[in-house]
């Protein structure tokens, strides 16, 4: 595998890793806020970014270079507020679109056509997150202080979180 390609995908493998963990920490916080919907919404957000890292790892070795497991800096443990949760989400997602285009740039640059094929699965995917994270963000905003929509948001959040389990569980988009 090419060596410039292979450090760019392993650049992906850590960024992915952390964003597992960044979301797990948000959703233990949301766990001891009693904000359930939105603790189970980064339990299951958590455990797609752990997904999107599996695959690369996967990819790395199945194309003879070496996968790199990294160790990662401790995430946050305190957040202020339901709108600091979703606008740390929003900013972390635009970072890791713009680490995919990197990984995408340095494909073209190598020429290599097959990873570049591969890593086009996240750029889909990152538009999905960046829209997902942006409409959330502005219903946060939206709802303010309000504690009776507050409530209302993070039950949504429950409901959106079940449902997206269920399709993942029939064989759906992870
Ligand atoms: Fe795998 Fe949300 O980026």
């Amino acid at each position: 595998m090419n060596a410039r390609v292979e450090k760019a995908l392993n650049d992906q493998i850590k960024m992915e890793a952390s964003s597992s963990q960044f979301y797990l920490a948000m959703a233990s916080w949301a766990e001891t806020k009693g904000l359930n919907g939105t603790a189970q919404f980064m339990y299951m957000h958590s455990d797609e970014e752990r997904f999107h890292m599996l695959k690369l790892v996967k990819f790395v070795n199945e194309r003879g270079g070496t996968a790199s497991i990294p160790g990662l800096d401790n995430p946050p443990s305190e957040f202020d507020s339901l709108t600091n949760v979703f606008t740390l989400l929003l900013e972390h997602e635009l970072q890791v679109t713009d680490s995919i285009n990197n990984l995408v740039d340095v494909c073209l640059q190598e020429k290599d056509y097959t990873t570049h094929n591969f890593v086009q699965w996240y750029v889909s995917e990152q538009l999905e997150e960046e829209a997902l994270a942006r409409t959330i963000l502005d219903k946060v905003n939206m709802i303010g202080e309000d504690k009776a929509g507050l409530y209302m948001f993070d039950r949504d959040l429950e409901n959106s979180a079940i449902q997206g389990a269920t399709v993942s569980d029939a064989g759906g988009n992870a």
